[in-house]
């Protein structure tokens, strides 16, 4: 249960992660169309990733297989690119990485829409999504709580009807992929544990157009929403500071 406090050096390492994961979120991106499979997300991923000197943080994490996390529409987080998953007009995907670069690593999530013909609700999922996450790092800065940060995603979220997922949770990241303290996005103002400057989060609010509960597929892996509900999700690496959140990945 112990939270380790980072140096401004290892800060400026885990920075440098940081940028790395955009730089391929940015590539995954304008890599996504109607027509595409996420095993082609895979490969931009991965080819990025070579071309930048960095190691995955995912592949071989307990498994799993491949450098990007994939999820389609109903999928919540963690689906796996395949050649034979094909992204449809329409359709959103959210697309998670992580990288490790001397030892520090940095993890970013995005969920982007397919095409064009994106439904109003849709689009409105991926802003609400967007906006709980810039919300929750408002919050970030000496003193405040993790209570502070889930509440801030909680209210953005269901305030506009949407769910928050309670099963998965962000998390300390530093010199491993997975850290103290768990990050819920949901919790109490005042509550939980007090944040210190140098300390490394990684905030990911999980939220469900429908109803918040999820279960894992036969793969073992994929997490889907229980009602078939279309699911977003956006992820940051970010860094306390004294004069507030410092957000690694952008
Ligand atoms: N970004 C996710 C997380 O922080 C995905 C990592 S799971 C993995 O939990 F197995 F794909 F690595
Ligand atoms: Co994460």
């Amino acid at each position: 249960m112990a939270i380790t406090i980072r140096t401004p050096q290892e800060i400026e390492k885990l920075r440098r992660s940081g940028q790395v994961v955009r730089e391929i979120l940015e590539q995954v991106r304008q890599a996504v169309r109607p027509g595409a499979s996420t095993l082609d997300l895979e490969r931009v991923a991965a080819d990025k990733i070579r071309e930048l000197g960095a190691t995955p943080a995912f592949k071989g994490y307990r498994g799993y297989p491949c450098v990007l996390c994939t999820s389609i529409n109903d999928e919540v987080v963690h689906g796996i690119p395949s050649a034979e998953r094909k992204l449809h007009d329409g359709d959103i995907v959210s697309i998670d990485t992580g990288v490790v670069i001397d030892g520090y690593y940095g993890d970013s999530a995005i969920t982007v829409a397919v095409g064009q013909k994106i439904a109003a609700k849709t689009r409105k999922l991926l802003e609400v999504t967007e906006a709980s996450l810039a919300s929750a790092i408002r919050e970030v800065k000496p003193g405040a709580t993790l209570g502070d940060v889930g509440a801030a995603v909680q209210a953005v979220v269901e305030d506009e009807g949407f769910s928050v997922v309670r099963d998965f949770v962000g998390h300390g990241i530093g010199t491993r992929l997975h850290e103290d303290p768990q990050v819920p996005n949901f919790g109490r103002r005042g509550q939980g544990q007090k944040l210190r400057a140098g300390m490394v989060l990684a905030i990911e609010p999980m939220v469900n157009a429908g109803k918040p509960g999820v279960q894992v597929l036969r793969d073992g892996w994929t997490a889907v929403t229980e009602d078939g509900s279309w699911s977003a999700h956006f992820e940051h690496t970010v860094a306390v500071t004294a004069d507030g959140a410092l957000v690694l990945t952008q």
